[in-house]
Protein backbone atom coordinates (compact mmCIF):
# COMPACT_ATOMS: atom_id res chain seq x y z
CA UNK A 1 0.00 0.00 0.00
CA UNK A 2 1.74 3.55 -0.94
CA UNK A 3 2.08 5.64 2.31
CA UNK A 4 2.70 8.73 0.21
CA UNK A 5 -1.12 8.43 -1.46
CA UNK A 6 -2.48 7.77 2.62
CA UNK A 7 -0.51 10.62 3.51
CA UNK A 8 -1.80 12.85 0.98
CA UNK A 9 -4.96 11.84 -0.52
CA UNK A 10 -7.26 13.80 2.18
CA UNK A 11 -5.39 17.21 1.05
CA UNK A 12 -5.22 16.46 -2.71
CA UNK A 13 -9.51 15.40 -2.52
CA UNK A 14 -10.03 19.05 -0.77
CA UNK A 15 -7.79 20.89 -3.10
CA UNK A 16 -9.52 19.19 -6.24
CA UNK A 17 -13.19 19.72 -4.38
CA UNK A 18 -12.35 24.01 -4.10
CA UNK A 19 -12.04 23.79 -8.47
CA UNK A 20 -14.21 20.99 -8.93
CA UNK A 21 -16.74 19.87 -6.07
CA UNK A 22 -20.01 20.51 -5.78
CA UNK A 23 -21.34 23.49 -3.45
CA UNK A 24 -23.33 25.69 -2.83
CA UNK A 25 -26.03 22.90 -2.11
CA UNK A 26 -28.95 24.02 0.56
CA UNK A 27 -27.97 20.87 2.46
CA UNK A 28 -24.23 22.20 2.79
CA UNK A 29 -22.53 24.24 5.37
CA UNK A 30 -25.42 23.53 7.63
CA UNK A 31 -24.42 22.12 11.40
CA UNK A 32 -27.65 21.22 12.43
CA UNK A 33 -27.70 16.95 13.28
CA UNK A 34 -31.25 17.21 11.89
CA UNK A 35 -30.97 18.66 8.51
CA UNK A 36 -27.99 16.89 7.65
CA UNK A 37 -29.32 13.44 9.19
CA UNK A 38 -33.11 14.28 6.69
CA UNK A 39 -30.22 15.27 3.48
CA UNK A 40 -28.55 12.56 3.67
CA UNK A 41 -31.58 10.33 3.48
CA UNK A 42 -33.03 11.64 1.05
CA UNK A 43 -30.11 11.50 -1.24
CA UNK A 44 -29.67 7.75 -0.63
CA UNK A 45 -30.86 6.71 -4.15
CA UNK A 46 -32.40 9.62 -4.91
CA UNK A 47 -30.94 12.34 -7.87
CA UNK A 48 -29.30 15.31 -6.35
CA UNK A 49 -32.00 17.19 -9.17
CA UNK A 50 -34.89 15.57 -7.12
CA UNK A 51 -33.61 16.03 -3.80
CA UNK A 52 -32.71 19.81 -4.51
CA UNK A 53 -36.58 19.80 -4.81
CA UNK A 54 -38.03 18.29 -2.05
CA UNK A 55 -35.50 18.41 0.16
CA UNK A 56 -36.41 22.54 1.12
CA UNK A 57 -40.17 21.00 0.47
CA UNK A 58 -39.63 18.62 3.48
CA UNK A 59 -37.99 20.73 5.77
CA UNK A 60 -40.51 23.39 6.10
CA UNK A 61 -43.38 20.87 6.26
CA UNK A 62 -41.12 18.97 9.22
CA UNK A 63 -38.77 21.97 10.68
CA UNK A 64 -37.30 19.96 13.45
CA UNK A 65 -37.07 16.43 14.70
CA UNK A 66 -39.87 16.89 17.36
CA UNK A 67 -41.72 18.08 14.87
CA UNK A 68 -41.24 15.08 12.58
CA UNK A 69 -41.68 12.74 15.81
CA UNK A 70 -45.02 14.12 16.52
CA UNK A 71 -46.51 13.87 12.41
CA UNK A 72 -48.42 10.85 12.27
CA UNK A 73 -46.66 8.31 9.72
CA UNK A 74 -49.34 8.76 6.55
CA UNK A 75 -47.89 12.87 6.80
CA UNK A 76 -44.83 11.65 6.25
CA UNK A 77 -45.27 9.30 3.26
CA UNK A 78 -47.50 11.39 1.90
CA UNK A 79 -44.36 14.30 1.89
CA UNK A 80 -41.99 11.61 0.56
CA UNK A 81 -44.29 10.51 -2.10
CA UNK A 82 -42.47 10.26 -5.26
CA UNK A 83 -38.91 10.05 -3.79
CA UNK A 84 -39.34 6.18 -3.51
CA UNK A 85 -38.25 3.17 -1.07
CA UNK A 86 -40.42 4.31 1.54
CA UNK A 87 -38.67 2.62 4.32
CA UNK A 88 -36.47 5.43 4.51
CA UNK A 89 -39.64 7.40 5.52
CA UNK A 90 -40.61 5.37 7.28
CA UNK A 91 -37.59 4.78 9.02
CA UNK A 92 -36.97 8.37 9.44
CA UNK A 93 -40.29 8.94 11.44
CA UNK A 94 -38.96 6.16 13.52
CA UNK A 95 -35.59 7.22 14.25
CA UNK A 96 -37.25 10.87 14.77
CA UNK A 97 -39.21 9.49 17.44
CA UNK A 98 -36.12 7.57 19.14
CA UNK A 99 -33.81 10.86 18.83
CA UNK A 100 -36.83 12.03 21.16
CA UNK A 101 -37.43 9.26 23.53
CA UNK A 102 -33.69 7.86 24.19
CA UNK A 103 -31.98 11.11 23.31
CA UNK A 104 -33.86 14.25 24.77
CA UNK A 105 -34.30 15.05 21.45
CA UNK A 106 -30.68 15.77 20.78
CA UNK A 107 -28.62 13.35 17.78
CA UNK A 108 -25.30 12.30 19.29
CA UNK A 109 -22.40 13.06 17.84
CA UNK A 110 -20.41 9.82 18.19
CA UNK A 111 -21.17 7.93 14.79
CA UNK A 112 -21.33 4.63 17.38
CA UNK A 113 -24.19 6.08 18.51
CA UNK A 114 -25.74 7.12 15.54
CA UNK A 115 -25.76 4.03 13.89
CA UNK A 116 -28.00 2.60 16.97
CA UNK A 117 -30.55 4.82 15.39
CA UNK A 118 -33.12 3.36 13.04
CA UNK A 119 -32.06 3.49 9.16
CA UNK A 120 -28.68 5.17 9.73
CA UNK A 121 -25.94 2.24 8.84
CA UNK A 122 -22.24 2.55 9.44
CA UNK A 123 -21.84 4.92 6.43
CA UNK A 124 -24.40 7.35 7.12
CA UNK A 125 -23.25 7.78 10.88
CA UNK A 126 -20.08 8.29 9.55
CA UNK A 127 -21.51 11.00 7.10
CA UNK A 128 -23.89 12.48 9.96
CA UNK A 129 -20.88 12.88 12.67
CA UNK A 130 -18.84 14.48 9.92
CA UNK A 131 -21.08 17.22 8.68
CA UNK A 132 -22.63 18.35 11.40
CA UNK A 133 -19.61 17.41 14.41
CA UNK A 134 -16.99 17.22 12.48
CA UNK A 135 -15.80 14.03 14.02
CA UNK A 136 -13.18 11.75 12.24
CA UNK A 137 -16.01 9.26 11.01
CA UNK A 138 -15.16 7.56 7.89
CA UNK A 139 -17.49 7.17 4.99
CA UNK A 140 -17.88 4.29 2.39
CA UNK A 141 -20.60 4.21 -0.13
CA UNK A 142 -20.62 2.36 -3.10
CA UNK A 143 -19.12 5.39 -5.04
CA UNK A 144 -16.26 5.81 -2.33
CA UNK A 145 -15.87 1.78 -2.52
CA UNK A 146 -15.31 2.23 -5.95
CA UNK A 147 -12.37 4.67 -5.85
CA UNK A 148 -10.80 2.88 -3.13
CA UNK A 149 -10.60 -0.49 -5.26
CA UNK A 150 -9.51 1.68 -8.03
CA UNK A 151 -7.08 3.62 -6.08
CA UNK A 152 -5.41 0.44 -4.58
CA UNK A 153 -6.13 -2.24 -6.70
CA UNK A 154 -8.14 -4.03 -4.35
CA UNK A 155 -9.25 -7.25 -6.27
CA UNK A 156 -12.24 -9.08 -5.05
CA UNK A 157 -15.73 -8.91 -4.33
CA UNK A 158 -16.56 -5.93 -2.48
CA UNK A 159 -19.31 -7.67 -0.51
CA UNK A 160 -17.25 -10.02 0.88
CA UNK A 161 -16.26 -9.47 4.17
CA UNK A 162 -12.82 -9.68 4.11
CA UNK A 163 -12.60 -7.01 1.17
CA UNK A 164 -15.27 -4.32 2.61
CA UNK A 165 -13.50 -4.47 6.25
CA UNK A 166 -10.30 -3.80 4.22
CA UNK A 167 -11.92 -0.53 2.64
CA UNK A 168 -13.02 0.67 5.86
CA UNK A 169 -9.82 0.28 7.28
CA UNK A 170 -8.27 1.94 4.30
CA UNK A 171 -11.09 5.02 4.55
CA UNK A 172 -9.88 5.49 7.90
CA UNK A 173 -6.39 5.26 7.45
CA UNK A 174 -7.13 8.16 4.79
CA UNK A 175 -9.23 10.37 6.95
CA UNK A 176 -7.86 14.24 6.82
CA UNK A 177 -5.87 15.24 10.76
CA UNK A 178 -7.86 17.75 11.48
CA UNK A 179 -11.44 17.81 12.62
CA UNK A 180 -12.61 20.77 10.45
CA UNK A 181 -11.57 19.70 7.29
CA UNK A 182 -14.08 16.83 7.93
CA UNK A 183 -16.97 18.31 5.88
CA UNK A 184 -15.21 19.35 3.03
CA UNK A 185 -13.61 16.19 2.79
CA UNK A 186 -16.42 13.85 3.08
CA UNK A 187 -18.25 15.78 0.58
CA UNK A 188 -15.06 15.69 -1.77
CA UNK A 189 -15.21 12.32 -1.46
CA UNK A 190 -18.49 11.77 -2.35
CA UNK A 191 -18.40 13.85 -5.06
CA UNK A 192 -15.25 12.26 -6.58
CA UNK A 193 -17.29 9.52 -6.73
CA UNK A 194 -20.39 10.57 -7.84
CA UNK A 195 -18.80 13.10 -11.14
CA UNK A 196 -15.25 11.84 -11.88
CA UNK A 197 -14.45 8.43 -10.51
CA UNK A 198 -17.51 6.83 -12.39
CA UNK A 199 -18.55 3.61 -12.61
CA UNK A 200 -18.37 3.57 -16.53
CA UNK A 201 -16.60 6.36 -17.51
CA UNK A 202 -14.32 7.43 -15.13
CA UNK A 203 -12.52 10.52 -16.10
CA UNK A 204 -9.17 9.47 -16.21
CA UNK A 205 -10.22 6.89 -19.73
CA UNK A 206 -11.31 10.70 -21.42
CA UNK A 207 -9.70 13.46 -22.87
CA UNK A 208 -10.83 16.43 -21.20
CA UNK A 209 -10.11 16.67 -17.30
CA UNK A 210 -7.14 15.45 -15.51
CA UNK A 211 -7.67 13.18 -12.68
CA UNK A 212 -5.43 14.44 -9.34
CA UNK A 213 -4.44 10.97 -8.93
CA UNK A 214 -3.49 9.47 -12.27
CA UNK A 215 0.14 8.80 -11.07
CA UNK A 216 -0.99 7.27 -7.81
CA UNK A 217 -3.63 4.75 -9.17
CA UNK A 218 -2.90 1.51 -9.02
CA UNK A 219 -5.87 1.04 -11.34
CA UNK A 220 -5.23 3.49 -13.71
CA UNK A 221 -1.39 2.48 -13.53
CA UNK A 222 -2.13 -1.16 -14.85
CA UNK A 223 -5.13 -0.44 -16.82
CA UNK A 224 -7.58 -2.25 -15.18
CA UNK A 225 -9.98 0.90 -13.76
CA UNK A 226 -12.87 -0.40 -15.49
CA UNK A 227 -12.20 -3.87 -14.39
CA UNK A 228 -12.29 -2.22 -10.82
CA UNK A 229 -14.22 -2.67 -8.23
CA UNK A 230 -15.19 -6.26 -8.99
CA UNK A 231 -19.02 -6.31 -10.69
CA UNK A 232 -21.52 -8.51 -8.84
CA UNK A 233 -23.27 -10.85 -11.11
CA UNK A 234 -27.01 -10.01 -10.43
CA UNK A 235 -29.68 -12.85 -10.52
CA UNK A 236 -32.02 -11.56 -13.37
CA UNK A 237 -35.30 -10.92 -11.11
CA UNK A 238 -38.38 -12.94 -10.80
CA UNK A 239 -41.50 -12.20 -12.58
CA UNK A 240 -44.95 -11.77 -10.57
CA UNK A 241 -48.55 -11.80 -11.39
CA UNK A 242 -51.73 -10.36 -9.34
CA UNK A 243 -54.83 -9.21 -10.02
CA UNK A 244 -55.88 -5.64 -8.13
CA UNK A 245 -59.19 -4.54 -7.94
CA UNK A 246 -60.40 -0.95 -8.68
CA UNK A 247 -63.19 -1.13 -6.97
CA UNK A 248 -65.45 2.88 -7.56
CA UNK A 249 -68.49 4.12 -5.88
CA UNK A 250 -69.33 7.50 -7.38
CA UNK A 251 -66.68 10.00 -6.92
CA UNK A 252 -64.50 7.62 -3.93
CA UNK A 253 -62.47 4.52 -4.99
CA UNK A 254 -61.37 1.85 -2.22
CA UNK A 255 -57.73 1.81 -1.09
CA UNK A 256 -56.36 -0.13 1.30
CA UNK A 257 -53.08 -0.01 3.54
CA UNK A 258 -50.64 -1.94 2.86
CA UNK A 259 -48.60 -3.96 5.62
CA UNK A 260 -45.58 -1.71 7.09
CA UNK A 261 -43.28 -4.48 6.17
CA UNK A 262 -44.44 -5.28 2.68
CA UNK A 263 -43.36 -3.80 -0.64
CA UNK A 264 -45.07 -0.30 -0.68
CA UNK A 265 -45.40 -1.02 3.17
CA UNK A 266 -47.70 1.85 4.54
CA UNK A 267 -48.93 3.14 1.09
CA UNK A 268 -52.58 3.17 0.54
CA UNK A 269 -52.85 0.97 -2.79
CA UNK A 270 -55.79 -1.03 -4.44
CA UNK A 271 -56.78 -4.23 -3.12
CA UNK A 272 -54.60 -7.06 -4.57
CA UNK A 273 -54.88 -10.81 -5.06
CA UNK A 274 -51.82 -13.31 -4.14
CA UNK A 275 -48.84 -12.97 -6.05
CA UNK A 276 -48.04 -16.24 -8.44
CA UNK A 277 -44.96 -16.70 -10.10
CA UNK A 278 -45.33 -15.71 -13.91
CA UNK A 279 -43.26 -18.94 -15.38
CA UNK A 280 -46.88 -20.55 -14.27
CA UNK A 281 -49.37 -19.67 -16.18
CA UNK A 282 -48.78 -18.00 -20.03
CA UNK A 283 -51.31 -14.79 -19.07
CA UNK A 284 -53.33 -13.60 -16.49
CA UNK A 285 -56.52 -15.73 -17.20
CA UNK A 286 -59.97 -14.21 -17.14
CA UNK A 287 -61.33 -14.38 -14.07
CA UNK A 288 -64.97 -14.40 -12.65
CA UNK A 289 -66.31 -11.70 -9.70
CA UNK A 290 -66.80 -14.49 -6.93
CA UNK A 291 -62.66 -15.66 -7.77
CA UNK A 292 -61.69 -11.86 -7.77
CA UNK A 293 -62.90 -10.75 -4.66
CA UNK A 294 -61.98 -14.51 -3.28
CA UNK A 295 -58.41 -13.40 -3.89
CA UNK A 296 -58.37 -9.58 -3.69
CA UNK A 297 -60.86 -8.96 -0.52
CA UNK A 298 -60.51 -12.58 0.95
CA UNK A 299 -61.89 -11.76 4.61
CA UNK A 300 -64.95 -9.91 3.21
CA UNK A 301 -68.39 -11.51 2.75
CA UNK A 302 -67.74 -12.11 -1.01
CA UNK A 303 -72.04 -12.96 -1.69
CA UNK A 304 -72.08 -9.87 -0.48
CA UNK A 305 -69.64 -8.19 -2.65
CA UNK A 306 -70.75 -9.87 -5.47
CA UNK A 307 -74.68 -8.90 -5.51
CA UNK A 308 -73.31 -5.49 -4.96
CA UNK A 309 -70.87 -4.92 -7.82
CA UNK A 310 -72.76 -4.91 -10.99
CA UNK A 311 -70.11 -5.11 -13.73
CA UNK A 312 -66.59 -6.11 -13.67
CA UNK A 313 -64.06 -4.53 -16.48
CA UNK A 314 -60.55 -5.64 -17.30
CA UNK A 315 -58.44 -2.88 -17.44
CA UNK A 316 -54.46 -2.50 -18.32
CA UNK A 317 -52.09 -4.57 -16.92
CA UNK A 318 -49.31 -2.52 -16.20
CA UNK A 319 -45.86 -3.98 -15.54
CA UNK A 320 -43.56 -2.60 -12.20
CA UNK A 321 -40.29 -3.03 -11.79
CA UNK A 322 -39.16 -3.36 -8.23
CA UNK A 323 -35.46 -3.49 -6.99
CA UNK A 324 -35.09 -7.46 -6.70
CA UNK A 325 -38.58 -8.43 -8.54
CA UNK A 326 -40.88 -7.64 -11.26
CA UNK A 327 -44.71 -7.22 -11.18
CA UNK A 328 -47.18 -7.39 -13.48
CA UNK A 329 -50.48 -6.09 -12.09
CA UNK A 330 -53.64 -7.05 -13.80
CA UNK A 331 -56.38 -3.97 -12.76
CA UNK A 332 -60.41 -5.13 -12.54
CA UNK A 333 -62.64 -2.39 -12.19
CA UNK A 334 -65.77 -2.48 -10.34
CA UNK A 335 -68.58 -0.40 -9.95
CA UNK A 336 -70.82 -0.26 -6.25
CA UNK A 337 -74.11 1.84 -5.87
CA UNK A 338 -73.10 2.19 -2.04
CA UNK A 339 -70.00 2.34 -0.19
CA UNK A 340 -69.93 -0.90 1.42
CA UNK A 341 -68.76 -1.23 4.71
CA UNK A 342 -65.68 -3.66 5.51
CA UNK A 343 -64.84 -6.01 8.54
CA UNK A 344 -60.81 -4.98 7.67
CA UNK A 345 -60.30 -2.14 8.96
CA UNK A 346 -57.27 -1.28 6.69
CA UNK A 347 -59.74 -0.53 3.78
CA UNK A 348 -61.31 2.70 3.16
CA UNK A 349 -63.19 4.70 0.63
CA UNK A 350 -61.72 7.78 -0.43
CA UNK A 351 -62.91 10.60 -2.13
CA UNK A 352 -61.01 11.41 -5.34
CA UNK A 353 -60.37 14.74 -4.20
CA UNK A 354 -58.80 13.60 -0.94
CA UNK A 355 -56.05 11.53 -2.76
CA UNK A 356 -53.49 14.10 -2.63
CA UNK A 357 -53.71 12.99 1.31
CA UNK A 358 -52.28 9.75 0.83
CA UNK A 359 -48.83 8.21 0.08
CA UNK A 360 -50.05 6.30 -2.96
CA UNK A 361 -47.43 3.91 -5.46
CA UNK A 362 -46.07 5.57 -8.16
CA UNK A 363 -48.07 2.95 -10.85
CA UNK A 364 -51.42 2.88 -8.71
CA UNK A 365 -50.97 6.86 -9.19
CA UNK A 366 -50.67 6.88 -12.74
CA UNK A 367 -53.46 4.32 -12.84
CA UNK A 368 -55.78 7.02 -11.92
CA UNK A 369 -54.64 9.84 -13.45
CA UNK A 370 -54.50 7.65 -16.80
CA UNK A 371 -58.13 6.68 -16.13
CA UNK A 372 -58.98 10.77 -15.38
CA UNK A 373 -60.12 9.36 -12.29
CA UNK A 374 -58.29 12.02 -10.68
CA UNK A 375 -57.45 15.99 -11.65
CA UNK A 376 -53.41 16.11 -11.50
CA UNK A 377 -53.68 18.28 -8.49
CA UNK A 378 -55.83 15.90 -6.54
CA UNK A 379 -52.81 13.79 -6.48
CA UNK A 380 -50.28 15.98 -6.72
CA UNK A 381 -48.93 15.17 -3.13
CA UNK A 382 -49.75 11.50 -3.64
CA UNK A 383 -46.62 10.75 -6.39
CA UNK A 384 -44.83 7.54 -4.79
CA UNK A 385 -43.30 5.13 -6.54
CA UNK A 386 -40.93 2.04 -5.14
N1 LIG B 1 -25.12 11.43 -1.54
C1 LIG B 1 -25.20 11.16 -0.24
N2 LIG B 1 -24.88 12.25 0.48
C2 LIG B 1 -24.59 13.23 -0.39
C3 LIG B 1 -24.20 14.58 -0.26
N3 LIG B 1 -24.04 15.13 0.94
N4 LIG B 1 -24.01 15.30 -1.39
C4 LIG B 1 -24.17 14.73 -2.60
N5 LIG B 1 -24.52 13.46 -2.78
C5 LIG B 1 -24.74 12.71 -1.69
Amino acid sequence: MSKTLINTFAQKLIAWHGVSGRSGLPWQGNRDPYAVWVSEIMLQQTQVATVLERYPRFMKRFPTVKKLAAADVDEVLAEWAGLGYYSRARNLHACAKQVMTEFGGQFPSDPLLLEQLKGIGRSTAGAIAAFAFHERAPILDANVKRILARLFAIDGAIQDKGINDRLWALAIDLLPNKPADMPVYTQALMDFGATWCTSRKPVCLGAEKKCPFTKDCQANLSDQVLLLPQKVKKAKSPEFDCNMLLMRCGNSVLLQKRPSKAIWGGLWSLPEGPWIPRASIAQAAEIGSPELFAATLPNEKGAVLTKACTSIKRLEEIKHVFTHRRLWMQIWQASSAKELTFLNPDLRWVPLSQLGRYGLPQPIKLLLQGLSLVRGDDLKNSAANS
